[in-house]
């Protein structure tokens, strides 16, 4: 099986190139190899290459910028999921597997999101990923499945892990949101999960898929903290003071609660999440040691 990874530079793109089964050929595809903001490129490529299935991990994930950039966010998001999609609806049997957000949601509930939740995005990330997942399965039908995460993070992608470090290693006391919940989400088990999603051509439609629990942003931050001390990542102990969403604005607002209910997925899988703390253990080693 041929299996195209768009943004296969990303911490989600790296990670399938790492766990790829043995039986599947890759061809990955960074930015280099495939700019998705030019549509002729993107769709010789796709009909040049011919794969049995795209995975696109590529995305414009500069939440805040995207605000004021909602023209490029809106190209790599939406317009080029569609183009996408069309050329591998064009080839038959091919499918397609995308990833999207919890930032589709609004956040104004306690209780997990559903895939058919209802959906509305606080920020232009949000919007215009909401709009790429309707694209998919308006031209893909049950040849197209989104997969939906949050809080993605990796040994050596710019995310939350490897900011907190930095400035851990500054020594300087941090501030950090306590009031936006949601599941810290290694890329290396979405990888994981899309990997077992390729072989279920019986599932199409949107589908959730984080690690188990729940923390706030300042939970995560204490966690990548104690890891840090623990591993001698940091010369000293550093301290994480919990503040309000509104003593630290953004650009783009976030969803107060953003976590995904991934029951579905777990029973359609047959897989047990690893809770995130766990996860984030296993990461911060391989920051430390390789
Ligand atoms: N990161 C998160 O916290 C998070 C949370 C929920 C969902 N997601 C979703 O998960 C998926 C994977 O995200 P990630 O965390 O792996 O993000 P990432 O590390 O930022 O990777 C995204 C990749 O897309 C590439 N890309 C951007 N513009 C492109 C273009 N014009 N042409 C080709 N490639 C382009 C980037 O290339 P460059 O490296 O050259 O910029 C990057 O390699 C995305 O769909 C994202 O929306 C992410």
């Amino acid at each position: 099986m041929r299996v195209l990874i768009t943004g296969a530079g990303g911490q989600v793109g790296r990670a399938l190139s790492r766990l790829a089964p043995p039986d599947v050929t890759v061809l990955p595809c960074t930015r280099t190899e495939l700019d998705l903001a030019d549509e002729r490129t993107v769709r010789s490529k796709v009909v040049a290459l011919r794969p049995d299935l795209l995975i696109n991990a590529a995305a414009y994930t500069a939440v805040d910028k995207a605000e004021s950039d909602a023209e490029a966010a809106r190209l790599i998001n939406t317009d080029s999921v569609r183009w996408l999609a069309e050329e591998i609806a064009a080839q038959p049997a091919s499918r397609m597997l995308h990833i999207s957000t919890d930032f589709v949601f609004d956040g104004k509930t306690s209780t997990p999101y559903a895939p058919g939740a209802t959906t509305a995005p606080l920020s232009v990330y949000g919007q215009t990923k909401l709009n790429g997942e309707q694209a998919v399965s308006d031209v893909l039908g049950s040849r197209g499945l989104v997969l939906r995460t949050s809080w993605v993070y990796d040994a050596s992608g710019r995310n939350f892990v490897n900011t907190m470090l930095r400035l851990m290693r500054e020594g300087r006391p941090l501030r950090v949101v306590a009031d936006q919940v949601g599941t810290p989400t290694a890329a290396d088990s979405i990888a994981t999960v899309l990997w077992q999603l390729v072989r279920r051509t019986d599932l199409s439609g949107v589908w959730h898929w984080t690690d188990a629990g729940v923390a706030s942003w300042y939970d995560f931050a204490v966690a990548i903290g104690e890891e840090a001390e623990l591993l001698g990542l940091v010369r000293s102990h550093v301290d994480v003071a919990p503040i309000a969403t509104p003593d630290y604005p953004t650009a783009a607002r976030r969803p107060a609660f953003s976590v995904l209910d991934r029951r579905a997925t777990v029973e359609a899988l047959d897989i047990v999440p690893a809770h995130w703390r766990q996860q984030l253990r296993r990461v911060m080693k391989e920051i430390a040691f390789g």
